[in-house]
């Protein structure tokens, strides 16, 4: 099936000159967008029955093009995107000319990462953790948040949803852990705000492990959008390793942060800010891990998919060596042919990052963004969820090390 073609991602500016910049500009403003060769003439032909000039074209590559397109324009665009190439967006936008442009520019340098060495030497650590996950708390998590009506970034039950979760993760930190904290990370351009679990390192604090999904959920027909397995099941994968984290004591050496990222699905855009905060910061994040659907067991034989584009190759292998030393089930390379999670927009900015799926991605599931992406659909319980907590609880031993009680 034919996907869009790799654009990598920029930063979205949050200058205080820039955002009074935007809040004087018409509702109608311009923005620029990353589009794959293949959808161009669709969308040529479909601003043209609708009446529409043609599109301007600021830069036509090889495999994408950019387009100065009025903001209205971009539900058709949405739709004629997901009805032609049955994908969610499929389009990337931003705010000003010069960021759409270097999205075409390739990745930049790998940022300066203090050399990590994927060895296998943490056993205990990671048996003491993927001990304590229980298939119940990833259900009770998935349910609690497929149960908002929409975990749409600009809507109110999205902000709700957010401020549950950041409860529910304070809830599991006992009060001797002065090296833990639990914060919303706002944008400032919606409501949503991403939700972020920090454990400082013993040892190596400046250097920062993160483990993330997305906590929004989308239905471009616009009725309810549970999310269950997009993405509240990746939330709730790595929701229950914070709680056994916490429950078994235990301290990492390097620092690791888990991200719920706000506005995913229309675009990568509170990744993407996030991301952009660690690189402008000079922090240095060694390895990123992205659960986006983790509980639709679309294959009898395969139980993970992991994908090797938008990733990191050597992060990938030793995230296949985990999977076959400490969960022992069986994986397989898959592909998404374009930036499909969060884990491009850290992988754009030259951070390693990898992301295991719930099968091979053609083998998905098939009811994500509309009203029957339920838990129901995906069994009813978590074990396929469950599975993405081990290799997560795994991940974070053997990168950040540490011990647990
Ligand atoms: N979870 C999906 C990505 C996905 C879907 C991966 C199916 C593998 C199989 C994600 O939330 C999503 O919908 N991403 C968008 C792209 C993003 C840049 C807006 C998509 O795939 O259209
Ligand atoms: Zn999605």
């Amino acid at each position: 099936m034919k996907r869009l073609i790799p654009v990598s991602l920029m930063l979205l500016s949050t200058t205080p000159a820039f955002a009074e910049q935007r809040k004087s500009e018409p509702p109608d403003r311009e923005v620029w967008v990353t589009l794959g060769t293949d959808a161009v003439a669709p969308m040529r032909e479909s601003f043209k029955s609708a009446g529409w000039d043609e599109p301007a074209t600021v830069l036509a590559k090889e495999h994408a093009s950019v387009f100065r397109l009025r903001e209205s324009q971009l539900s058709r665009l949405a739709t004629l995107m997901h009805e032609r190439f049955n994908r969610c967006a499929g389009f990337i936008t931003y705010d000003t000319r010069e960021e759409a442009l270097a999205s075409l520019e390739p990745a930049p340098a790998v940022a300066p990462q203090s050399l990590v060495t994927y060895t296998l030497d943490n056993a205990t650590t990671v048996n003491t953790l993927m001990g304590t996950v229980l298939e119940s708390n990833v259900r009770s998590t998935i349910t609690s948040l497929s149960s908002y009506t929409t975990r749409y970034y600009t809507s109110q039950s999205g902000v709700d949803a957010a401020n549950w979760l950041l409860s529910k993760w304070k809830s599991y930190v006992p009060a001797t852990r002065t090296d833990v904290t639990v914060e919303l990370f706002r944008h400032a351009s919606w409501a949503q705000p991403s939700v972020i679990f920090t454990i400082r390192g013993t040892t190596l604090p400046n250097e920062v492990v993160v483990v993330g999904g997305h906590l929004d959920s989308i239905n471009q027909s616009g009725s309810t959008a549970p999310g269950a397995d997009d993405d509240a099941s990746g939330v709730a994968s790595f929701t229950e390793v914070i709680r056994a984290a916490m429950a078994r004591n235990y301290r990492p050496q390097r620092t690791v942060k888990f991200m719920a990222y706000a506005a995913e699905e229309v675009g990568l855009r509170g990744s993407k800010e996030i991301a952009t905060y660690h690189k402008n910061n000079g922090i240095n994040v060694v390895g990123v891990l992205q659960l986006d659907m983790t509980n639709y067991k679309g294959s009898s034989t395969i139980d993970v998919g992991v994908v090797t584009d938008y990733t990191h190759a050597a992060q990938n292998t030793f995230l296949r060596n985990l999977i076959t030393t400490y969960v022992k089930i069986p994986q397989t390379n898959t592909s998404c042919g374009y930036g499909c999670s969060d884990h491009a927009a850290w992988h754009n900015l030259g951070y390693a990052a990898s992301i295991p799926f719930e099968a091979t991605v053609s083998a998905g599931n098939p009811y994500i963004h509309t009203s029957s992406d339920t838990l129901a659909r995906s069994s009813g319980t978590a074990t396929h969820a469950l599975k993405f907590t081990k290799i997560a609880a795994a991940y974070v031993a053997e990168l950040a090390k540490g011990t647990a009680q």
